[in-house]
């Protein structure tokens, strides 16, 4: 932000806008302007903060401003000046985004006090932008990519509870990100300075997890030929992460209650010297803990240890809006990695990509991106250079073989037009990078519609906006 914070006034009554700007010259650099075009050349030059319009100006409309002043990168708070008996409007451009209203006759100690109030709000946001960037580009929160609310959710929890010692349990299918959710989860805490210790428990016998997890003594048993340091040890001060902790058996189970209760004591095996360790512990499973516990095979003790806070990641299926950034990402890396230039994807690719369910998550989008980059002979990915499964759904959800926008216009039939339409609001967001605003756009429907066809449709909530009034009900 500027020195003195900026506010543009668009009002066609000169006497209006001179007076408010009279108002306001001493605490802000003031801008006026009579007209939409007007205003559009000041915000396209200067960085505003805070947009004040009158609904009507002259045969224009200050609905039409706003909506376009809030689709700008870092757009200005805006708020709606309007005659007594219009109040329906304002109320309508809250709905759509703009800040507050203020009624005319204008009172101006209540301009004064609310465009103070914007400005403040304004700042406290950049701040908070500032710091989240600062944070996750430091922490590595930056390598979890997607804009989906759900992933914001667990993106939003990570950040929150980090900073704590509280234990984490991951939950999510295969393939969504657990581990780099641990990761983030202890790069972002005090401990960062410590160690991060994996543990995948599934992939040892109950006796060798046993003294992974707690070390050995010497001769402790066969094959013991030298004493051995334990993950829990390894890790004193930091955390430990504990993959598919639902494959644990009881009696190493038992062992890890004490070891994470307030004793925080273990053994080594075969040693009775009892040791004790520091660790903040983070547990992952693609199993339904819960369930396991009611079904006995999980204690539920250890479960409630490990259960502080629980993660779940969602499915990539409940998420499309996260694809295309995805897609973006792993094509950088792999064309980087493949020394290729930075390949683009023919439709047909991208819409298999789209339709696809992805039942192992964002590694095997990963493993598909790699896939098209090494098989692609020319500057495009086509739908031929995608592995069978992916090319398999295109063909299965568009038996014809066109295109769903084709579909469309050859007026498929009822059934058909739900899945066309579908198809439809996720390739607009994949165009448009999951920007909702955008994206019904371009379909040609207001973002409340759109909105609702998300959810109705399951294809994962849409991103919430901070400044968007209509909050829940949208
Ligand atoms: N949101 C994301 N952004 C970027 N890469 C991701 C994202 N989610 C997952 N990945 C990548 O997908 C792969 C799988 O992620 P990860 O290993 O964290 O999943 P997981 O849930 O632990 O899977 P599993 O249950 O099979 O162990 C990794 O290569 C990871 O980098
Ligand atoms: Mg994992």
């Amino acid at each position: 932000m500027s020195p003195q914070p900026t506010v543009l006034i668009v009002d066609d009554e000169k006497h209006t806008r001179e007076g408010l700007r009279c108002l306001l010259e001493n605490d802000y650099d003031v801008y006026v302007a009579a007209e939409v075009a007007g205003a559009m050349n000041v915000l396209e030059h200067e960085q505003i903060d805070v947009l004040l319009t009158d609904l009507r100006l002259g045969n224009e409309n200050g609905m039409t401003l706003i909506d376009r002043t809030l689709k700008m990168p870092r757009a200005p708070i805006c708020i709606m000046m309007t005659a007594y008996g219009t109040i329906d409007v304002a109320v309508e451009a809250m709905k759509r985004g703009a800040y507050d209203f203020v009624t005319k006759p204008l009172n101006l100690d209540k301009v004064e006090m609310l465009i103070a109030r914007a400005v403040r709000s304004r700042k406290l946001e950049q701040e908070n932008r500032a710091l989240r960037e600062q944070v996750d580009e430091r922490y590595g929160l930056e390598n979890i990519w997607g804009d989906s609310a759900a992933l914001h959710e667990v993106l939003d929890t990570i950040r929150q509870v980090a900073p704590s010692s509280a234990n984490v349990l991951i939950e999510g299918e295969s393939g969504t990100g657990k581990e780099l959710a641990a990761h983030a989860l202890h790069n972002l805490s005090r401990r960062n300075k410590a160690k991060f210790v994996t543990v995948h428990c599934a992939a040892l016998s109950p006796q060798l997890l046993e003294s992974e997890l707690f070390g050995h003594e010497k001769g402790a048993f066969t094959g013991a030929h030298e004493r051995r340091i334990g993950r829990f040890e390894q890790a004193n001060g930091g955390t430990i992460f504990l993959d598919e902790v639902a494959e644990i058996d009881p009696s190493t189970q038992v062992k890890l209650l004490r070891v994470i209760s307030e004793e925080r004591a273990f053994e080594r095996v075969g040693g009775n010297q009892t040791l004790r360790a520091e660790v903040r512990l983070i547990a992952a499973t693609n199993k339904n803990l819960a369930q396991l516990v009611r079904e006995g095979k999980f204690r539920d003790d250890l479960f409630f240890r490990l259960n502080v806070v629980r993660i779940t990641m969602p499915p990539l299926r409940e998420r499309k809006e996260d694809i295309p950034i995805l897609v973006r990402g792993f094509l950088r890396h792999f064309c980087k990695v493949n020394e290729k230039p930075l390949l683009d994807l023919t439709s047909d690719a991208i819409d298999a990509l789209l339709t696809y369910d992805w039942p192992g998550n964002v590694r095997e989008l990963r493993t598909a991106i790699e896939h098209g980059v090494v098989m692609a002979t020319g500057p495009k990915i086509t739908l031929r250079d995608l592995p069978t499964a992916v090319r398999q759904a295109a063909s299965v959800m568009s038996p014809r073989g066109i295109s769903p926008a084709e579909a469309f216009r050859q007026k498929a039939s009822p059934l058909d037009l739900h899945e066309t339409e579908r198809k439809l609001i996720m390739q607009a967001l994949a165009a448009t990078n999951g920007n909702v605003t955008a994206a019904a756009k371009k379909l040609g429907i207001s973002r409340r519609t759109l909105h609702r066809k998300i959810n109705e449709m399951n294809l994962g909530k849409a991103p919430a906006k901070t400044t968007d009034a209509s909050g829940s009900k949208d």
